[in-house]
């Protein structure tokens, strides 16, 4: 079984203080953290580019994941930008997550991620079926499987995408890849963790159900324990 890695997102964060807020999470034990970057095009909503994702390379440690939900163009022409700014201390690769449904060019896109260093994945809303990324299974490391529609936290986890992480899992299992599946959205500690655990999903991207607690420890520690139970 792969191991549990748990991830939390940076939206519920108090973003004027965002250094301080990425070395509590290191302090808190988890395993990366994701910052969602959105361009108000892919989804309705604007976050921030990659000077804030490099801004907080020098507050912590952890590897960093940065999930793309920006338009073709904005993914093609920042990604060295993002690519960079998602490396570890050293240098070493950051996840950079593409979206399916944003690039016609996805393979290529993949491709490119790697290419520059860093390590490649790819993101499925919730309406997209598993088929539109089995051709590209064998160019990265993790499937991010979105549990809710993007662009916002504190949005219900949608529960009939189990199937589509089952299969996902069947599919990875079935050809040998060396994939995580990531879930993303309404992931809290309690049924809707456990069944995509029990599915077939192994790293868990949590906003409010990570920042709701009264320390980030306990919320890290509550998220974790589900996952291992
Ligand atoms: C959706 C965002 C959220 C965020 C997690 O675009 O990507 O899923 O990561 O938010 P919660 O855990 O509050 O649903």
């Amino acid at each position: 079984h792969r191991p549990v890695q748990i991830i939390p997102s940076v939206l519920p964060a108090d973003w004027a203080n965002m250094g301080q807020c990425v070395k509590d999470l290191e302090l808190a034990g988890v395993d990366r953290i994701q910052f969602d970057v959105m361009d108000g095009n892919f989804v309705p909503n604007l976050t921030f580019g990659p000077e804030m994702i490099s801004a907080c390379r020098k507050y912590c440690s952890v590897p960093f994941e940065t999930q793309l939900m920006v338009s073709q163009y904005n993914c093609e022409t920042m990604l060295e930008g993002y690519v960079e700014a998602s490396k570890g201390a050293n240098g070493e690769p950051g996840v950079v997550i593409a979206h399916a449904e944003a690039n016609v060019h996805l393979h290529r896109i993949l491709g490119k991620i790697r290419q520059l260093g860093g390590s490649p994945s790819v993101a499925l809303n919730p309406h997209t079926p598993m088929d539109m990324v089995k051709d590209v299974l064998d160019m990265v490391d993790h499937v991010l499987v979105m549990t809710v529609n993007p662009g916002f936290g504190g949005q219900a986890y949608i529960p009939t995408m189990l199937n589509k992480i089952t299969q996902l899992r069947k599919t990875i299992l079935d050809n040998g890849y060396d994939v995580d599946i990531e879930v993303d959205g309404g992931i809290k500690a309690d049924w809707s963790l456990s069944q995509c655990c029990a599915a077939g999903a192994n790293c868990f991207i949590a906003g409010s159900g990570m920042f709701a607690y009264p320390t980030l420890k306990e919320g890290c520690d509550a998220l974790r324990k589900v996952a291992n139970d």
